[in-house]
């Protein structure tokens, strides 16, 4: 690759501005919504909020792989995960509360989803994935910018580390043992994903009859 310009470096740089930009604008909408539910039913359907801007070496490895020039417009345009946070929660219904309450808001457009809890991909990985678009205002203009939202159970998020851990080490040659043994673990934390739901349903039906009775 040739040394960039003065005037490409100061581009790049605000591709990643931009994006932290938008970053910070639906973290802080994410944090009022899960403020708000804790206020109206006194329980937050969020546990963790990650955030992270894309790698300059990254974002040039996803333009290689789709055959792009690697060039800040084509960043824009076709890297639509450059701003990312994964959402962590405890239960699965938690994740289309979040799902729900993001499609509700005015400012916010949701351009794709990927339901991987509903469809796991054949590797068993699950988890919900959407991109939004969300405005940003700056000081004579306002832009557009995508960020990609992925929502999972803490159960989900321990399986998806294990895999992208091992996936790394292997660079997609892990041994046929691993690959299956992986997705059977999957199907525990699935397993374990509804027991959770099961015993939270039944502690919550015990305090309702309990707080009737008083
Ligand atoms: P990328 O080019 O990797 O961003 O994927 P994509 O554009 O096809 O989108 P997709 O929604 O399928 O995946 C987006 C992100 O989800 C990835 O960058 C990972 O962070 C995560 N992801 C997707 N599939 C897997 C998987 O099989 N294992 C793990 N651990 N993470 C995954
Ligand atoms: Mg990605």
């Amino acid at each position: 690759m040739q040394q960039p310009s003065i005037k490409e470096l100061k581009e790049w740089r605000n591709v990643m501005l931009m994006h932290r930009f938008a970053l910070e604008e639906v973290n802080t909408k994410l944090k009022i919504l899960n403020d708000e539910f804790q206020f109206i039913h006194d329980y937050n359907p969020m546990e963790h909020l990650k955030s992270r801007v894309k790698s300059f070496e990254s974002i040039t490895t996803k333009l290689e792989r789709k055959g792009l020039d690697i060039t800040p417009e084509n960043a824009y345009a076709h890297v639509r995960d450059i701003a990312g946070i994964r959402i962590t929660c405890s239960f699965v219904s938690d994740i289309y509360k979040i799902y729900e309450m993001l499609a509700n808001q005015d400012d916010m457009t949701i351009l794709n989803v990927k339901d991987y809890v509903e469809n796991p991909k054949p590797n068993g990985y699950r988890s919900f994935h959407l991109i939004c678009e969300v405005p940003i205002f700056l000081t004579n203009t306002s832009r557009k910018m995508c960020v990609e939202i992925q929502i999972r159970t803490v159960a989900m998020d321990f399986w998806a580390s294990l895999e992208h851990k091992i996936y790394y080490k292997y660079k997609s040659t892990a041994p046929a043992h691993l690959t299956q043994e992986l997705y059977e673990a999957a199907a525990i934390i699935q397993h374990l994903d509804d027991k959770m739901k099961y015993l939270n349903d039944e502690i919550d039906q015990y305090k309702n009859e309990v707080e009737g009775k008083e």
